[in-house]
């Protein structure tokens, strides 16, 4: 079986439920269920027997100690953090806690299992570390995009403590020879993304009539990838990654915001028209830009398709019709996500789960 951390969250649910739907392999899935941290995106693997939830945090050694000499697993896959860039600026000592503090002592706790196992299960086992692209820094227009070997230049409170999760994994494999692979992706989006993040933000404000806040002027660039093929690539690097490497994961789909945001109007335009017969752009706000705001990330994933031969299922065509049809199909998950009310229905459902 494998252990899963930060289960709960957008890629952790999406990477669980594709994993159960091609192998019968057991999942434990550790979750602190953080505000970003929902159990209704499991609500499919109600009485599965092979997802195990556990509700916990990636910091409590004792736990994870407890976890894995009971479950026994043959990989760590480490998606657990705080992950939103904004909410770092206002308070980023939760994210030293889970993405420094946590992923040191989750490593430690790793690290003590693994050197007790049997050498067949050692020489299997893997921690794979599931990090960012914003480790990297910001590129210039005209600056080639991000390899597996530039430097680290994290400019926000979040991209710094990703950058130093990605340090102590790499610490624990020179010294300590634990056998690791760390991913660094470019923005997801897809199904269950919690609606602060750019995509799902916009669909669920233009669908309410509210503003549709773009930052600065819009022309920031981020490399969009469908979250289900970041789930494939990180299969990809667990079955047959080398040891120690890093890979980096995207699409090459660089686009400016603002075309983002107008291609969500246009898509909400063609599926759901507003009432009024006026474009969902006309929604569209300017504000204030974010403190720090990196320009451009582009990720270049060669290495990951000439050694593992990974490419994306998904164009950002058909990657954004899916989402936006998602959300239009799913108005119940956005209401309990906005209202709360997710945890009401966790604590009904799964009273009898709590670690
Ligand atoms: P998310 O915020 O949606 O989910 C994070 C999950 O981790 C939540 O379920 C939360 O409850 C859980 N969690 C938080 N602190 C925890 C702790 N101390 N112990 C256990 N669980 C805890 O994030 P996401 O967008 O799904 O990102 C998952 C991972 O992928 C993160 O490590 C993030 O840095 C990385 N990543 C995200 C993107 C992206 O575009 N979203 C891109 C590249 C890499
Ligand atoms: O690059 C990978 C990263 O992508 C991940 O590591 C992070 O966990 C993930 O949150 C994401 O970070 P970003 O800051 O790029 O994503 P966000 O959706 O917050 O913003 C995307 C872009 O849109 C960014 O340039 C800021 C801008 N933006 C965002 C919001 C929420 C707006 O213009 N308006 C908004 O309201």
């Amino acid at each position: 079986m494998i252990l899963v951390t930060g289960g709960a969250g957008f890629i952790g649910a999406n990477f669980v439920l594709d994993w159960l739907a091609q192998s019968d392999e057991p999942v434990v899935n550790l979750d602190k269920l953080t505000y970003a941290g929902n159990r209704e995106n499991l609500a499919s693997l109600q009485g599965d027997a092979r997802h195990v939830f556990v509700q916990g945090d990636i910091g409590d050694a004792e736990l994870i100690a407890r976890l894995l000499a009971e479950h026994r697993p043959r990989a760590v896959i480490n998606f657990a953090a705080e992950s939103h860039v904004d909410r770092s600026i206002h308070g980023p000592g939760e994210f030293i806690q889970t993405n420094v503090v946590g992923t040191f002592r989750l490593l430690d706790a790793v690290r003590g299992y693994w050197a007790a196992l049997p050498a067949s299960e050692k020489e299997a086992f893997r921690f794979l570390h599931v990090s960012t692209d914003e480790v990297y820094g910001s590129l210039a227009a005209t600056d080639p995009a991000f390899a597996e070997n530039n430097r680290y230049e994290p400019n926000s409170p979040y991209s710094a403590s990703k950058a130093a999760s990605d340090h102590l994994v790499r610490a624990w494999h020179h010294t300590y020879g634990l056998p690791v692979l760390t991913t660094n992706c470019s923005n997801n989006y897809g199904p269950l993304h919690f609606p602060e993040k750019l995509i799902p933000l916009m669909i669920v404000n233009a669908l309410a009539g509210k503003a549709l806040p773009v930052y600065g002027d819009g022309m920031q660039i981020r490399d969009w990838l469908y979250v289900k093929d970041h789930c494939s690539a990180i299969r990809r690097v667990l079955q047959a990654g080398r040891v120690g490497e890093t890979y980096n994961v995207g699409g090459w789909n660089e686009k400016p915001n603002i075309e983002i945001v107008q291609t969500v109007c246009a898509l909400l335009d063609e599926l759901r028209p507003r009432a009024d017969g006026q474009p969902y752009a006309s929604q569209i706000s300017y504000v204030t830009d974010r403190p720090g705001h990196d320009r451009r990330y582009a990720i270049d994933a060669r290495k990951l398709e000439a050694e593992l031969g990974w490419k994306p299922a998904e164009t950002f065509e058909t990657g954004i019709r899916k989402t936006v049809q998602w959300y239009l199909a799913n108005p119940d998950w956005v209401a309990h996500v906005q209202s709360g009310a997710y945890r009401d229905w966790v604590s009904q459902q799964y009273a009898d789960t709590a670690a």
